[in-house]
This record gives C-alpha cells, structure tokens and sequence, in this order.
C-alpha cells in the first residue's frame, strides 16, 4: 500500500494522490492539515487533538508535496512552513473522495439485513467460550454488530448474572427499571411485559431519549407451553417497506412519531422521533416501534395524517410477516440480545400454569463496538 504519485491542484488547497494499485483520491489541504499526526498536532499519549479548527490558518495551503522512498506522503503546508508525514495506507483507509448512496435507506456494508431464513444460523456462543476466548468473543461480538442479534448459552440461572455478560463487553444501562428487570407474570403490572400476553414485535423504551441501544434478556425459568420469542429485522422491514411504498418509507422518516410510559409512580417518560430514523446522509440509522407505549401523533400535518397511518399499518404488517421472523423458545441459561435500534423482539402469549421468568438489562452498542475493535485491533483483522 504505497504511493506513486502526489500532485498539487487549486494553488495548493487540493492535493492529488495516486496509490500503486492504481487507486487515486483528492485530498484537502485543510483535512490534511486538520487530520496531521505530529506531536503538535495530536497528543502521543492518548492521540487526542491538541489543537483547534480555528488555529489553522485561513489561507492554509499545501506549499510541497513528495512521495518519500518508502512510498508514503511528506507535505509541507503555508504560511506555516509546517512539515508532515503521513502513512500512504493511513491515508488509503480515510479517502472520502468517493462515490456516495443517492438515494436515503443505505446501510454500513458491517450490516446484513435478514428474514427468516436467519432461522437455520442464529448466531450461537457459549459463555464459557467467549469468556475465556477472545476471538470467540469477537466472533460473537461481530454477529451482533452484523445481524443485530444473537443468542448466549450456558449462562448462570442466577439472579443478576444477566448484568455480568453485558459488563464483559458493555456498560449496564441503568433505567427506571434497575439495573437489570424481571420479566414474569405479576399480579397489577407497571408494564405489560409481565402478565402472560402476547406481545406484538417491537423495539424497547423508544419513549428514552437516548433509547437503550442494546438489550439482553436471559432465561432463569421456562415450563410454560408458549412465550415462545422472536425476532424481526426492523431494517429488513424498512428496506421492504421502502421497495414497495417510497411514498410510506418517506412519511415514517421524515416525520416524528411521540413516544410516552407514564406507568409507574415517579416516571413521565416521552420521545419525539420518527419511526425509521435517517442520518442527514440518508443511512438509515434506527427503527423505533412499540404499540404499547405509542402515545398520540401530533407533529403530522393533518392533510398528511391518514396517509401517515397507512404508512404505520404498511410498517406494522411487514413487521408481522412470518417470513420476516425468527422464533426460538429460550431454555433456562440462554439469553439473546439485540441491537434495540435495529431488532425488534416480541413473544408468544403463555399458559398460566409453569413458570416463566425471564431477566433483563440495558446496555449501549457503543461500548460492544469499542471492545470489539479493540479485539479486532489485537487481531489484525476484522472479525466475521
Ligand atoms: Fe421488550
């Protein structure tokens, strides 16, 4: 990964590189700059950066540019006379100069999108393994990051051990439900997860803002016939509701839905986000869906607003569809996760005879994907 070629373009705000496998990117000179590895620039200790955009000069511009011997890039910038070097494949792995997705609804190529047919492979580990294993971990780790969910066995049937997996790789998500929550028919209910009801798909507390972006709920009791769970790609769905209504796809992203759970003394939790939420670039970024806690849609125009439900019920069938599902019953010692921004998870109603108990907690995606790039680092190379 070395360069051939550096050439100046536009007085020097621009800079053209050519690699030896042909590559070619432009460069700013004010991203160069910006972007210097050098000591005055970046801090050796913890690389962060020492200066500001605003201490780079107005008229920064690239005075010289040369290809050393080892094939990377030396520049040299003015008015500050300032020398820099950059790898050639440090800068290969930060070209932004590139063809971008038209059309909104793309995702990360980290991502595959799944229907049912995820049946027949559902991303399995041992706790025992992951524990001891890094690349086990990070083999785990990496099909949450693929497929938004996966399932754990061998897990303590004790209480709290839920919170023990997700601190090996995560930071637990303290709610107004605890650090970590039981699931399991009650007598008055503060939420209808615990009765024995069905629940219909959906993704948790969207009524948060930030929502919880990672959910585990592990499996301590099961002899009930049904509260069987499963699971449904919300960016499967969306990707299906986009290729067969654009016009619904649009009105669930470009409009906010309002989220709300009032029903525990103390707690007055509300949300105003879309169903499908894009970044500005137009990756789709989040799905957001929960009959239960739906609270009433009033930043619609009216004109708009029955084609908006047409929309929600467009989202809500694909969301239903069998062929869109993964159905699993979790023994005691399983635990699945989800990406709660992505993965929707639902269950089957229960017979009141048996026991159920299930645990859950909270927990961030940020922190799975700082462990898993830095056990990806460790082994140079992304896991798969
Ligand atoms: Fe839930």
């Amino acid at each position: 990964m070395t360069l051939t070629q550096a050439a100046i373009r536009e007085a020097g705000q621009v800079l053209d590189l050519t690699w030896k496998d042909g590559r070619k990117a432009r460069f700013d000179a004010i991203w160069l700059r910006d972007n210097a590895l050098d000591s005055a620039t970046r801090a050796p200790g913890n690389g962060q950066r020492l200066i500001t955009v605003l201490d780079i000069p107005d008229d920064i511009r690239v005075d010289s540019a040369s290809v050393s011997p080892s094939g990377d890039l030396n520049l040299i910038f003015a008015p500050e006379g300032k020398s820099v070097g950059y790898p050639a494949a440090w800068l290969a792995e930060r070209i932004y100069d590139r063809p971008r997705a038209a059309a909104g609804g793309w995702t990360d190529p980290a991502i595959e999108r799944w229907d049912a047919g995820l049946q027949a492979r559902i991303p399995r580990a041992e706790l025992g393994e992951i524990t001891v294993d890094r690349a086990a971990l990070g083999h785990w780790l990496a099909a949450v990051r693929r497929f938004g969910f996966a399932v754990l066995s061998g897990v303590p049937t004790t209480s709290g051990a839920v919170c023990d997996v997700a601190s090996a790789f995560a930071y637990v998500r303290e709610t107004n439900y605890g650090r970590w929550f039981d699931v399991r028919a009650e007598v008055n209910p503060t939420n209808l997860a615990y009765t024995n009801l069905g629940l219909q798909a959906h993704t948790d507390n969207p009524y948060r803002d930030p929502v919880p972006t990672l959910q585990l709920l592990a499996c301590l009791e099961n002899s009930v016939e049904g509260g069987d769970s499963i699971v449904v790609d919300g960016f499967k769905a969306a990707e299906r509701l986009q290729a067969a209504a654009p016009v619904h796809f649009d009105l669930l992203t470009r409009h906010c839905a309002r989220f709300e759970y009032a029903g525990s003394k103390g707690v007055r939790l509300q949300a105003r986000r879309p169903f499908i939420e894009l970044a500005p670039d137009g990756e789709l970024i989040a799905v957001r869906f929960n009959n239960r806690s739906a609270a009433p849609f009033v930043d619609v125009p009216q004109p708009l607003m029955r084609d908006f439900y047409a929309a929600y019920r467009h989202l809500a069938r694909l969301i239903e569809d069998p062929a869109l599902a993964v159905t699993f019953k979790l023994a005691p010692g399983e635990l699945f996760i989800v990406d709660n921004t992505r993965v929707l998870h639902a269950r089957k109603s229960f017979a009141s005879s048996g026991s159920r108990w299930l645990q859950g907690c909270y927990a961030d995606k940020d922190g799975l994907l700082s462990t898993l790039a830095v056990i990806e680092a460790e082994r140079g190379g992304v896991a798969s």
